[in-house]
């Protein structure tokens, strides 16, 4: 058993514009956090992993970044850092923070150089395409207005590439200086003290930048390879590797879009020493068409594919490698809207039994701010409700086309990204104390019924559920690195699996239904002992209530 302390640490993800705000300007900040670290590590919880704090233009709400080494003046300064640093080390917390350096800001003096005249020094920080070579070969761009990645800029009569918005210019990396000015950032962060990173969208670092051109009628999803996992990926990630990683006793996830399973390995095999661990979307982009950012019909979902994703990725760490484990994050819908069931009757049981699910994986877990009360989906059909450019620029391009904007809005809806973002409800005072000000994205109107203080004070909340569960995998080292297999992998309803480590086997039961639901197994379970259940009692007759959750000892 290889054991290590970052496979058994539970993440919690906070992000920070929507966590407290201190000064009333409705926009959560450092100070706000600070004021909640009681609350934080109440939770139990490890690691923090922090969105993007750096200073920033937020056309994406800090993932566009212009000075790698400030605060961003909305959230406060470095002393405020160096106190929430300090913080949460002294409660025991680690932090690990988010590295963006597939692309800048514009507005980051790199760019800001670069985009001057084609000899400046910084010229070659990003990928230019001058026009006397004709209109660049066509990239689709996920959140450009135009659905282009290209942008002209008339001062150098070329065309910069950005992968995400016009305001997002993706670095050149076969460039070594603009990879030791990454590791120098990455190391000045280290040297204050974090302990780790988690990597945005760190598989287009490398990708083709010969530009070909891409056949008119290839499928969108098979436009990936051009934009990521280039010829270098798996060089640069082991120099950045041996440059800062190695250097620290740190953790590290990526953000592995377009990974699939065979190539898993080749992130994470320690043999190779690149990443610790990534964090896939097989699971979280079942049922989502492919093309148009919208939820299918939810009632296709199929729970036994679903489960056979998990079990998988399961398998594929058996011997080298490690997992992770997550429903939810800023760039997802409320995981208790999406997964379980938010009607009044089922949010808090759908919203016990995910997390049971979370906590109970051979995987490291990660939990969104806000899950641990099983916050909801706000689910707006109307456009101006929203501030995430992806949704905004995605519905006005549509609109241009002459397209059903509005009909993409609601198959949108509850899938959309502000959905995670609404502000943290922590009690049932205006704007659910988040602010004293007007919040920037609104609260979601049900935080009257769904918020912290209440469910501290409330011993069968999904808050106080959610803490015990932590308690029990902490106290449980075979819910870390215990066998996993499927049990009863057919059934349309329940997700069933044990775990097991030396002599010590537990059995999760977890019903994804709304209705009632029968365990085929061979397992006796009548003699169990209950280890948890999110009912007052249990189920020990294998048969299974909506959204009921149980592990049994064995
Ligand atoms: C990642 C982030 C997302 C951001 C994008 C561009 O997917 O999680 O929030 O918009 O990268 O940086
Ligand atoms: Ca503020």
């Amino acid at each position: 058993m290889n054991t290590k302390w970052w496979k058994e640490v539970v993440v919690y993800q906070i992000y920070p514009r929507s966590f407290k705000d201190s000064n009333g300007d409705g926009i959560g900040d450092l100070k706000g956090i600070i004021e909640k670290l009681d609350y934080i590590q109440s939770l139990g919880i490890d690691v923090v992993w922090l969105n993007p704090v750096y200073e920033s233009p937020n056309d994406d709400m800090g993932y566009d970044i212009s000075d790698y080494r400030a605060i961003m003046q909305q959230f406060g300064t470095m002393d405020d850092f160096d106190v929430l640093l300090e913080g949460l080390h002294q409660r025991g917390i680690k932090l690990i923070m988010d590295l963006v350096v597939n692309h800048t800001s514009d507005e980051h003096p790199w760019f800001q150089e670069s985009r001057k005249s084609r000899d400046n020094p910084y010229r070659g920080y990003y990928h230019w395409w001058e026009a006397e070579k004709g209109t660049p070969p066509y990239r689709w761009s996920i959140f450009d207005k135009e659905s282009n990645a290209w942008k002209y800029d008339a001062a150098t009569d070329s065309y910069y590439f950005h992968i995400f918005s016009e305001k997002q210019p993706d670095l050149n990396w076969e460039n070594p200086i603009v990879r030791k000015e990454v590791y120098d950032m990455m190391k000045f962060w280290m040297d204050k003290g974090i302990d780790g990173f988690r990597l945005d969208v760190i598989t287009c670092i490398s990708k083709d930048t010969a530009f070909p051109v891409l056949s008119d009628e290839m499928p969108a999803g098979a436009w990936f390879p051009y934009y990521a996992k280039g010829p270098h990926l798996h060089e640069y990630l082991q120099e950045m590797n041996r440059e800062v990683f190695a250097q620290y006793d740190c953790m590290n996830v990526g953000e592995a879009s377009g990974v699939n399973i065979e190539e898993a390995l080749l992130f994470v095999n320690e043999d190779r020493q690149e990443l610790q661990t990534f964090y896939h979307f097989e699971h979280t982009g079942f049922g989502i068409h492919k093309e148009h950012f919208m939820l299918e019909d939810e009632t296709n979902r199929d729970l036994v594919a679903w489960k056979k994703i998990f079990e998988r990725w399961d398998q594929v760490f058996l011997e080298k490698g490690w997992g992770t484990i997550y429903l939810g994050n800023h760039d997802m819908s409320r995981m208790t809207s999406r997964y379980g069931n938010d009607s009044p009757e089922y949010r808090a049981y759908s919203a016990k039994m995910l997390h049971t699910f979370l906590l109970t994986m051979r995987a490291t877990p990660y939990i969104y701010n806000g899950d641990e009360l099983g916050m909801t989906n706000t689910n707006h059909t109307d456009i101006a409700a929203y501030q995430d450019l992806y949704t905004i620029n995605y519905y006005h391009q549509l609109k241009e086309k002459g397209e059903d904007a509005q009909a993409f809005l609601h198959g949108h809806a509850r899938i959309s990204r502000d959905n995670g973002r609404t502000p943290m409800q922590w009690d049932d005072t205006e704007q659910a104390g988040f602010t004293t000000g007007k919040p920037w994205l609104a609260v979601n109107q049900n935080y009257t019924a769904i918020n912290a203080a209440e469910q501290a004070h409330n011993p069968d909340s999904v808050l106080n559920y959610f803490k015990k569960l932590v308690q029990f995998r902490k106290e449980n080292p075979l819910l870390v690195y215990g066998a996993f297999a499927l049990v009863d992998e057919n059934n349309p309803q329940l997700f069933a699996y044990t775990r097991t480590l030396h002599n010590q086997t537990f059995l999760a039961v977890l019903n994804f239904s709304d209705t009632n639901a029968q365990l085929h197994t061979n397992l006796s379970i009548e003699q169990s002992i209950i280890r948890m259940g999110n009912y007052a009692i249990p189920s020990q007759n294998y048969s299974f209530r909506p959204y009921e959750a149980v592990i049994y000892e064995l």
